[in-house]
């Protein structure tokens, strides 16, 4: 029976073990999206996971939302996310860097001058956003995109792949979740475009479909990974059918030999509908899966030897816990953290939380 602390391999990324670092936020790059020292080691010091999973980058300004959120844009940045990887692999980890655009969801006082919030049909996202500038402020207003804007959209996508590997990434993990631009593209409420990349589902699809081939196309299927939440309503995000819609994409990209589908649970998520995402990554997409939200090591191990996942991730336990493969493995217990430095500025809540011993 597979074991969560057994190793494994997802296309061609090899895994030590199946505790996987969740992507996580924590606003520490500085404002023009270069990573920092103290992000170096931060990822250092979680290395013992058999896989992290980076904080959402940006692939374009016009792709960045929040603010002090890094990217894969400039040489800078190139340079920066090389010391990250060079000190996880100097600890013996493995790396992938999630490609995240925020499409509509943004607020343009944390972005470049000049940029906007680009989107599949203009429609503004309801809901607030932290500025460094004014706080809490409502979502800025969006734009559509052209229909002949979207191949160079899915064109950054691809060139930031290509800087992610140059960065010395094992892989890429393409952000399908949470509302961003895949999902905006996918959903009904946010997608009403009346072209090949809306309307019905196949139309709707295309765009995550082509992103993916996109970054494939740059050194293969077999790095590149994907992470959805069918029926998550955050950012304001909607769909009529999302199982229909979310077995269609996973039809679609299942015979492609990508590295892994990464799904979230809908367990700590309001107001969400009744859908076991788990068993439709299983039965609509087939390949490698890593399973995600509010696992304990329990569920965690009991997930892996039953085959409903090929490895667990573990976001808000990993913030507190760095060493969280060990406190796992000698059952020892875990640490808190502190909600109020999550976004914040500096080492504080950040790098200071210690290892066992
Ligand atoms: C502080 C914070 C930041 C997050 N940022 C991201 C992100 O950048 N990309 C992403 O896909 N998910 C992000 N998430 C979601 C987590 O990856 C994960 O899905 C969520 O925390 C549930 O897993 P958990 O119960 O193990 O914490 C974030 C979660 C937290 C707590």
């Amino acid at each position: 029976m597979p074991d969560l602390f057994s190793p494994t391999k997802l296309g061609r990324l090899e895994l030590a073990n199946r505790v996987v670092m969740a992507p996580m936020t924590r606003s520490r790059a500085t404002n023009d999206g270069t990573p920092t020292d103290a992000m170096a080691d931060y990822y250092r010091q979680r290395a013992s996971a058999g896989l992290i999973v980076t904080e959402g980058i940006y692939p374009s300004e016009d792709g960045k939302g929040y603010c002090r959120t890094p990217g894969l844009v400039s040489a800078e940045h190139v340079a920066g996310w090389k010391k990250v990887t060079d000190a996880v692999h100097e600890a013996g980890g493995k790396i992938v860097a999630q490609i995240m655009h925020c499409g509509r969801v943004g607020h343009l006082d944390n972005k470049q001058p000049g940029t906007e919030l680009v989107s599949p049909s203009g429609i503004r996202a309801r809901g607030d956003m932290f500025t460094d500038t004014a706080g809490m402020q409502p979502i800025s207003e969006t734009r559509a995109l052209a229909r002949d804007e979207i191949p160079g959209v899915i064109a950054e996508f691809a060139r930031a792949t290509e800087l992610a590997y140059d960065a010395g990434f094992d892989g890429v993990e393409a952000h399908g979740a949470s509302g961003y631009l895949l999902a905006q593209f996918l959903s009904t409420g946010s997608n009403q475009r009346d072209d090949e990349y809306g309307g019905s589902v196949e139309n709707r699809i295309r765009f995550a479909v082509e992103t993916l081939a996109a970054m494939a196309g740059v050194d293969g299927p077999d790095r590149v990974g994907f992470r959805i939440c069918p029926g998550n309503p955050f950012n304001d995000l909607f769909d009529d059918d999302p199982v229909e819609t979310f077995r269609a994409f996973l039809g679609a990209v299942r015979d492609q030999g990508l590295a892994y589908c990464h799904v979230i649970r809908l367990n700590s998520i309001p107001n969400a509908p009744d859908i076991d995402n788990v068993a439709l990554a299983n039965e609509a997409f087939g390949g490698p899966l890593i399973a995600n939200d509010s696992y304990d090591l329990a569920e965690a191990k009991q997930a892996v030897a039953e085959g409903m996942a090929d490895a667990i991730s573990f976001g808000r336990p990993y913030i507190g816990n760095p060493d969280l493969v060990e406190r796992f493995e000698a059952g020892a217990e875990l640490s808190r953290f502190n909600p109020k430095q999550l976004y914040s500025e500096g080492r504080e809540g950040y790098t200071d939380y210690p290892a066992l011993g």
